[in-house]
């Protein structure tokens, strides 16, 4: 079950792509309706519409992380994971000391295909206490 913004023109057989704001706090109650109960697994890519005012696109990625984790805190089971994707900035530690409060295995990790110079990470928390 996915949820963006935007249309997902082909969505592979089996997959419910809900266009929706994930900021609407409505959003997770459809997604655990359409899951039938809680998921093994939330991942986010979710990032803003860059406006190149970085203090302002830091700011809105940060709502969007935070929004993420708190979905999957509704959605995950105990035990479950969370895959996200972040860029490397000032609020980095804070985001990541975050996921520690609610995972009992947070992992920091780049993935080959990132571009070269990429500030993109991802983190991987497992583990999550429920
Ligand atoms: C990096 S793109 C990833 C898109 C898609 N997952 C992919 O791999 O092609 C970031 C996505 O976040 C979505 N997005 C941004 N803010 C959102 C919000 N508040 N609610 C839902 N989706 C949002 C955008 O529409 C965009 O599709």
């Amino acid at each position: 079950v996915g949820v963006d913004l935007a249309r997902v023109k082909n969505p592979p057989a089996g997959a419910i792509a809900i266009v929706a704001d994930i900021l609407d706090p409505a959003v997770a109650a459809r997604v655990q309706s359409e899951l039938g109960g809680r998921a093994d697994l939330v991942t986010s890519d979710l990032a803003p519409k860059l406006t190149g005012i970085a203090a302002r696109d830091e700011a809105r990625s940060r709502e969007l992380i935070d929004c993420a984790l708190g979905f999957a805190i509704t959605m995950l089971k105990p035990g479950a994971a969370m895959v996200v994707k972040l860029f490397m900035g000032a609020q980095f530690k804070d985001i990541v000391d975050s996921f520690k409060r609610h995972f009992g295995n947070v992992e920091v990790t780049r993935t080959k295909a990132s571009r070269p110079g990429s500030s993109e990470l991802y983190i991987v928390a497992r583990e999550f206490r429920g």
